[in-house]
């Protein structure tokens, strides 16, 4: 299938985003001051950039994981179903635990992740996403911290792919389609 033709018009500017994040890392830095140990875990591929960016504003002792869930089969809009792909290397019983997202959409995959983060007993579990779109919700959870709501508009860029592309553009963008 070929790709529609579309530009991309800025939505939040690289200088935005660092502004936020320096922000958020205050108040995470705050909640977590006492931690012996922060695991903050990425959701891949998305997170990829943002918590890069994160990690390096938060003077705390961390250690960096990953995780990668599937993106929804041929499941139904309203039972989608989230798969693990790639689970966490290390064990987090008993651990401050950070997810980082980089966009609350339907919430499925955020709610499934918490979820399943939170049966593994961690001392604290808390949540964070760049982007939150609230009006496409399906089921109901909230990131902890939260960069910036945005409307419903196809974004992508700091991490975020359009079929795979644009994950490297250095700001949000908004996909606008030209033919
Ligand atoms: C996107 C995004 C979030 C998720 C949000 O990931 O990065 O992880 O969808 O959608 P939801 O709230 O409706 O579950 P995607 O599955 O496209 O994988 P990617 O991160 O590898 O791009
Ligand atoms: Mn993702
Ligand atoms: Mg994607």
């Amino acid at each position: 299938m070929t790709q529609r033709p579309y530009a991309i018009d800025v939505m939040i500017s690289a200088k935005a985003i660092a502004a936020r994040i320096e922000a958020l890392s205050a108040e995470i830095k705050a909640e977590f001051n006492d931690t012996d140990k922060l695991v903050v875990v990425g959701l891949l591929r998305g997170s990829f950039v943002f918590i890069a960016d994160l990690v390096r504003e938060l003077d705390l002792p961390i250690e960096v994981d990953f995780l990668e869930a599937s993106s929804y089969g041929n499941s139904t809009e309203s039972s989608r179903e989230v798969r693990i792909l790639k689970d966490l290397r290390g064990a987090i019983e008993g651990r401050d635990v950070l997810v980082v997202e980089d966009i609350v959409d339907t919430g499925h995959t955020l709610k499934h992740i918490t979820h399943l983060l939170q049966s593994r007993s961690p001392a604290r579990l808390k949540t964070i996403a760049l982007l939150d779109k609230p009006s496409r919700r399906e089921v109901e959870v909230r990131a902890d911290w939260i960069g910036f709501e945005i409307p419903d508009e196809f974004v992508v860029g700091y991490g975020i792919d359009f079929a795979q592309r644009n994950r490297n553009l250095p700001h949000i963008g908004k996909v606008r389609f030209t033919d």
